[in-house]
């Protein structure tokens, strides 16, 4: 984790399959609600399996400007201490680099009572709103104004409410489970989101003594509490890094081993790569793929709310699909602008059409290596998954995108064989 190096771009020579184990990291989208409700508690806080990513960096330097004490000990185990918590601020120059900044204004308003924390702002994939946290805490007493860019808000002290979101929203959904965590009376979230990260939080939560109940389903009652005590928590395993190296070994004709995963948050990423003519083998913490020299078959599939297929594999999948035979819709519900990477995919030979939120691939035989742009996250996941398929040197650019989410990206792809370098200009 360090300082996101702009200039830096991901260099891949095509062709090679991907063989050999991986291990897979902590969650990104556990660990940072995680980390965000650590400020519920003033008593300290034990994390392990914390991911090394720059996301993960900017939600403790957060932390850190409000006063909390943040050590990583000899083990990479994460020391928490939020006790002395005396600011409330969470700037724009933060909150713009990471949007997930926004998840401290549940916890802030819930022990303290006061927060102004930046408007996240949009990105390459949509505009990204948070009008539905703010509906949520003015709904548990809170006074919000929204004036130059900030959410001001105070609360002499939340009430428990019954609140049902009108869109499922995941960080949303986690903003006011952690708000209702030290609210006075009970809270009933309704239309919840179900994700794995969301029962991940509400469990580290419920370790610290909060009384939450129906975490992964779409109803989670909350029943606030005076105070949190000390914990000691793992963190779950990335499902998105675990899928990103399936797909990745898929495309290669490859036979690839994670570790220390969770299969049980994958199922409908799984089932989709059977189709595509993986074959996959599942223990309680580990997932076998092997394409057998099997030729890959192009595969339909539609983003959805969990236990649907993730937005969040939409990217990797397109890139799958580009040069698997035969034809593919692709149906993105959850973001209005998350196909950018398939105009960069366009220019490696892929036979992409775009109408709507809809994309239609026509496998092609090949991909040609071309120099691309990392525009988002999982964009750039799709194109290094595209580039390890593709003929020829490949240069990604912007690849400080990638940092943010997959922990030593080249390392661990490096170790499954892959012909792939940064270069730092
Ligand atoms: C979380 O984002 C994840 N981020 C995203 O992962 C993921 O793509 C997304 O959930 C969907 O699964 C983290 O968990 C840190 P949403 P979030 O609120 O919570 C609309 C990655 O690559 N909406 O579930 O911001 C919104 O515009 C990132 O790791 C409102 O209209 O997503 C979207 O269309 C990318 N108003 C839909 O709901 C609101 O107040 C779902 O968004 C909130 C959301």
């Amino acid at each position: 984790m360090g300082k996101p190096r702009i200039m830096d771009k991901l260099k891949i020579t095509g062709g090679k399959e991907l063989n050999g184990e991986v291990i897979i990291s902590g969650a990104k989208n556990a660990a940072l609600p995680i980390l965000a409700g650590s400020i519920l508690s003033s008593a300290p806080v034990t994390l392990n399996n914390i991911p090394q990513l720059n996301d993960v960096a900017t939600m403790l330097t957060l932390l850190q400007s409000m006063g909390a004490e943040v050590i990583f000990d000899e083990k990479m185990d994460l020391r928490l201490n939020a006790k002395e918590i005396e600011k409330y601020f969470a700037p724009y120059d933060l909150v713009k680099t990471m949007r997930a900044s926004i998840l401290v204004l549940g916890p802030l308003l819930s022990r303290f009572g006061r927060a102004e924390v930046s408007l996240p702002g949009g990105c390459a994939i949509g505009a990204r709103p948070v009008n539905l946290h703010v509906k949520g805490l003015r709904a548990m007493g809170a006074k919000i104004s929204i004036k130059n860019g900030y959410i001001y808000a105070t609360a002499k002290k939340l009430q428990g409410t019954n609140y049902r979101f009108d869109e499922v929203s995941v960080t949303g959904t986690e903003n006011i489970m952690m708000a209702a965590v030290l609210a006075k009376g009970k809270t009933v979230i309704t239309n919840a989101a179900m994700e794995p990260e969301v029962k991940d939080l509400a469990q580290f939560l419920k370790s610290m003594g909060a009384n939450i109940e129906g975490e992964g389903t779409s109803q989670i009652v909350v029943d606030g509490v005076d105070r949190l005590r000390e914990t000691n928590y793992r963190i779950m395993p990335d499902r998105i890094e675990s899928g990103t190296y399936l797909i990745a070994a898929a495309i290669t004709g490859g036979k690839i081993l994670l570790k220390k995963t969770a299969p049980q948050y994958l199922k409908t990423v799984i089932s989709k790569l059977q189709l595509s003519g993986a074959n996959i083998k599942c223990g309680d913490d580990w997932i076998s793929l092997d394409m057998h020299n099997k030729k890959l078959k192009a595969v339909d599939f539609e983003t959805s709310p969990y236990p649907g297929f993730p937005t969040d594999m939409q990217a990797q999948f397109c890139a799958l699909n580009s040069i698997s035979s035969g034809s593919a819709r692709m149906k993105e519900t959850i973001f209005e602008n998350r196909f950018q990477h398939v105009i960069e995919l366009h220019r490696m030979g892929a036979d992409i059409e775009i109408k709507g939120n809809i994309a239609t691939s026509k496998g092609v035989r090949r991909l040609t290596a071309a120099p691309v742009m990392a525009t988002d996250l999982r964009a750039s996941a799709g194109l290094i998954i595209a580039a390890l398929a593709a003929h020829g040197d490949t240069i990604i650019d912007r690849i400080y995108h990638i940092d943010r989410g997959y922990e030593r990206i080249e390392e661990k792809l490096q170790q499954l064989g892959a012909h792939i370098s940064r270069e730092t200009s």
